[in-house]
């Protein structure tokens, strides 16, 4: 089985809309067709420059595709600051990332608001990207694949497999965020691996085959490589490297 490569620039809370514009264009001159061949290149800027990302990639006719850091599960309504997937779809945005740990931890987001952000998603025809990853204190305690394995069951619960498989699953280690500090290849792997059959005991061997399960936490141009040689692995959620347009660039041509 083959899965297209998927890495996403997850910009976080940086650049204002002028500089994503730039920093879109600059990441376009550095790419190529073939490369948009093997992978899907995502960025994800926040949501003030969605709109001024969109209108580059339209007017150049870009590959590039867009999702949003965030999303709320209502259409509409009394919800002070948040924004709907119905609004980010009408944008061109492709993706949502769900479940972000510094969301998890820092806004209050639990497994029932993720599954609820990714029914949303799903509903309004954008693709969620469920990030899910355990903290360093349940690594040392050996609870790893319980803390992740329950993450991606209530997540995904109340989906069909043909719904589920069109998921992206981010598996990032918390301890692995923004830290400079990667999961060894083998150690991604596994968790990985186990994520995939976990998957498959609840919508089946054969479509756990086709989901994407991507890696995220300190991905760069040094480290992508050893990740991406690991059959499991699919691709990357990509952090700090993904605001330099040259380091995205070479971590997107991974095999080069
Ligand atoms: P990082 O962030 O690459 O800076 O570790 C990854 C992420 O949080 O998605």
């Amino acid at each position: 089985m083959t899965r297209k490569s998927f890495i996403c620039g997850n910009w976080k809370m940086n650049a204002t809309h002028l500089d994503a514009i730039q920093m879109v264009q600059k990441l376009s001159y550095r790419l190529e067709t073939a490369d948009y061949e093997r992978v899907d290149v995502v960025v994800a800027p926040p949501f003030t420059s969605l709109r001024s990302v969109q209108t580059v990639i339209e007017a150049d006719h870009l590959a590039i595709e867009l999702a949003a850091q965030n999303v709320h599960w209502e259409q509409s309504g009394a919800y002070t600051g948040e924004v709907s997937p119905p609004m980010l779809a009408k944008l061109g945005v492709g993706y949502v990332i769900v479940g972000h740990s510094e969301r998890r931890q820092m806004f209050g987001e639990t497994d029932e608001t993720v599954n609820k952000k990714v029914k949303a998603v799903l509903a309004a025809d954008m693709v969620p990207i469920m990030a899910l990853g355990e903290t360093l204190e349940e690594r040392e305690e050996g609870v790893t694949e319980q803390r992740v394995g329950s993450q991606l069951v209530n997540g995904l619960a109340g989906l069909t497999p043909d719904q589920a498989v069109g998921v992206i699953i981010a598996y990032e280690p918390i301890w692995a965020i923004g830290t400079g500090r990667t999961a060894e290849p083998d150690d991604a792997a596994s968790v990985i691996g186990f994520l995939r059959r976990t998957f498959g005991d609840t919508f089946g061997g054969e479509l756990a085959e086709h989901v994407r399960i991507i890696y995220g936490g300190s991905m760069n141009p040094g480290n992508v490589a050893a990740l991406m040689a690991k059959k499991d692995i699919d691709g990357g959620l990509v952090g700090g490297a993904s605001l330099d347009p040259d380091q995205f660039a070479s971590v997107v041509r991974y095999w080069v």
